[in-house]
């Protein structure tokens, strides 16, 4: 039993998989764009993650493009059974690193049988449809059209579940109306709680979320009512985050991304973490928005 068989799992369409898992964007060059600066230490990750246990990777082919998903094909294809890919699609990158939107039918067809090809799979676990009607925050507007596309990718078997990222609570709404839903990915952190709501209602109804920059992506957490946390626990203000989020509500699922092995190993050990309930409620004071 590995320490992060502690948390729990939580049910991703038909797996199920422990609620500590790994995000894979850091592995590409800076900028989420080109090779990384160092090859053999991004498959070192990829191979030590599995190794202490995760089972859920988070990845995309627009990170690179195409060389995150060459990275765990060749770290750790073949895959074990228990390892569960997800991956999104709904952007492409310009020739500078830009981050495009691509949500015709041709381009999310191409981007799943980039991920297919790259990824080494027939058919993909999970795809997220990461909503590019604005880069960086969620923006009303229908998903319909796009997800009608992905639920035809479903139907020939290229697509084993949907997921929806960067969106609304109006967007999830509407698209559990026309597809199964099995996860919903979102920006969401000690200091960004905007889904507060959603996330609850997400876990009555049994589908996963999926917190994206879960210590803070390019601008990491800094409060120091964390550090002062960390401290007094004598761990690390990311692994007090970690904790923090586990807890927060069982469907959370965790894919914290790292390019360092050390990281790596510090944020898989925020599993035996157990944070006390005045510890919860000082941490809520950290949110710019206030807890729901
Ligand atoms: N759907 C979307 O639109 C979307 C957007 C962004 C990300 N994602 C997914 O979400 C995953 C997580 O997001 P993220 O990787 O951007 O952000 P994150 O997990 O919040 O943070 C990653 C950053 O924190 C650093 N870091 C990681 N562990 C650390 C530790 N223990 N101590 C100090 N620094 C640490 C990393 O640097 P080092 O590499 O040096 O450790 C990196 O700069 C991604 O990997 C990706 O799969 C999805």
């Amino acid at each position: 039993m590995s320490s992060i068989d502690q948390v729990g799992t939580f049910s991703l369409g038909d797996r199920r998989v422990k609620r500590l898992g790994y995000g894979a964007m850091q592995l590409a060059g800076p900028g989420v764009f080109g090779p990384p600066r160092d090859r053999d230490a991004a498959l070192a990750v990829l191979r030590e993650a599995v190794a202490r246990g995760v089972d859920h990777i988070d990845t995309s082919d627009f990170y690179g493009p195409h060389i995150t998903n060459q990275l765990i094909r060749e770290a750790l294809h073949p895959y074990r059974k228990d390892l569960t890919l997800v991956t999104k699609v709904g952007a492409r990158r310009g020739a500078d690193g830009s981050w495009i939107p691509a949500f015709s039918r041709e381009e999310l067809t191409q981007a799943v049988h980039d991920n297919l090809r790259n990824l080494g799979l027939e058919a993909l676990d999970v795809v997220n449809l990461r909503s590019m009607l604005s880069v960086h925050h969620p923006a009303e507007g229908s998903l319909e059209a796009p997800l009608r596309v992905l639920a035809d990718l479903q139907k020939q078997g290229l697509i084993r579940h949907i997921g929806l990222s960067n969106v609304t609570r109006t967007q999830v709404a509407a698209g559990r109306q026309l597809c199964n839903i099995v996860c919903v990915q979102n920006q969401y952190n000690l200091a960004h709680r905007e889904d507060d709501a959603l996330i609850d209602e997400l876990a009555r109804d049994g589908i996963a979320y999926v917190p994206f920059f879960p210590l803070g992506g390019f601008t990491p957490l800094q409060s120091s009512t964390l550090s002062d946390v960390a401290a007094r626990l004598q761990v690390t203000p990311m692994q007090v985050a970690l904790a923090w989020l586990l807890r927060r509500s069982p469907n959370i699922l965790l894919i914290p991304g790292t390019s360092s092995l050390t990281h790596l190993r510090e944020n898989l050990a925020a599993a035996e973490l157990t944070l006390p309930g005045d510890v919860m409620t000082a941490l809520d004071t950290v949110a710019d928005i206030g807890p729901a």
